[in-house]
């Protein structure tokens, strides 16, 4: 079968297109025909990407940790899900991703895919859904007439933020670019701040929550907006390494979740939640979209691979 891989003892790091034996699954596992991957450039430079969970150094590992596809294999104790049973999921950053015609995952981390959606749509949603997901529900608690602010709504996360809020009952502020202010005023933010023309801690003053997905100066930035006792909670990675005690507090890495993934499906189908696709790209083009050398993108949710054609289902119309 066709996978990417990354080797990372070139400098840069390189993703290389190639032919591999096609994975078994073992006890607990499925195996995966997988019709789409999201992207997530930022994945190469992680951790689990280039170290096993031991701390070992790991070499040629497969990116791309979400995707939509059909099961192809069983492997024994996998009761409750059958071959040919379209699912959409996110794996655990240490094992291999889906940049590949076929992925090995697990029971607990897959869903199932909504049917309306096209295996591309959902193959979009998992890392940024859960992501928003975990950030506003599980760590700030948002509630319904809380306000909050969204650093990056246009981006693959900030697109399932603010429509997570809005359906919660919260009101939305966020910053994008000039280009996207229309588009993110149609997710159901009440206000949109040009990061780029306007300084958001001059216009916004006293939120319940601030969720930012940017980092660097503009978390440093936010802590003035928020009111006393309020939540701030980012996932940018320059977090992950500081030794500001409220800066580590604040961050979090976000996990694969059945039940999670279950009632965003639920919530996709019944038309609450929308998938945004920024661009769909071949596998051939793999490396290209990681190192955002992507031409046909408008900086709108998520790119993805399209690693088969959709054999079997019905496209959306
Ligand atoms: N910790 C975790 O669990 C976790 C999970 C997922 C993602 N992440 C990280 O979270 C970050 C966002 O991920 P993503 O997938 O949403 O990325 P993305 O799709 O590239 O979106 C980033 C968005 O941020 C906007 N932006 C850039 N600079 C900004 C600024 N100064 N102020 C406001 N907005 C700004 C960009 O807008 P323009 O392009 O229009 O400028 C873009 O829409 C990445 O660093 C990623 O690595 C972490």
């Amino acid at each position: 079968m066709k996978t990417v891989r990354l080797y990372d003892s070139e400098k840069p790091p390189v993703l290389v297109v190639e032919n591999v034996p096609q994975p078994q699954p073992r006890r607990g596992e499925l195996l995966i025909r997988v019709y789409a991957a999201g992207v997530t450039p930022t994945e190469l430079l992680w951790y689990p990407i280039t170290h096993n969970k031991y701390g070992e150094k790991r070499s040629r590992a497969v990116p791309g940790h979400e995707f939509s596809g059909v099961i192809a294999a069983l492997g024994e104790d996998t009761a409750g899900f059958e071959i040919g049973q379209e699912v959409y999921g996110m794996n655990d950053w240490f094992s291999d991703g889906a940049m590949a015609e076929y992925c090995i995952t697990q029971p607990a981390i897959v869903a199932p895919k909504p049917p309306r959606l096209t295996h591309v749509e959902a193959a979009s949603v998992p890392i940024g859904a859960l992501t928003a997901w975990q950030a506003l529900f599980d760590r700030a608690g948002l509630q319904a007439g809380e306000h909050i602010l969204v650093h990056g709504g246009a981006g693959a996360v900030g697109v399932f933020a603010i429509q997570l809020a809005r359906f919660r009952g919260a009101r939305v502020t966020t910053t994008a670019s000039a280009r996207n202010l229309e588009f993110i005023t149609g997710l159901g933010a009440e206000r949109v701040i040009d990061y780029r023309a306007a300084r958001f801690e001059e216009n916004v003053s006293g939120m319940d929550v601030v969720f930012d997905t940017v980092g660097g100066e503009t978390l440093q930035r936010s802590w003035g907006v928020l009111k006393p006792g309020g939540r701030m909670i980012t996932i940018a990675a320059d977090a992950e390494t500081t030794t500001n005690d409220r800066v580590k507090q604040a961050f979090f890495i976000v996990e694969p979740n059945h039940e999670q993934l279950a009632r965003i499906g639920d919530l996709l189908e019944a038309g609450d939640l929308h998938p945004v696709v920024d661009a769909v790209l071949p596998l051939s083009q793999a490396s290209a979209a990681f190192t955002g050398e992507v031409r046909q993108r408008q900086g709108r949710g998520k790119l993805v691979v399209a690693v088969a054609a959709q054999e079997g289902t019905v496209e959306k119309g």
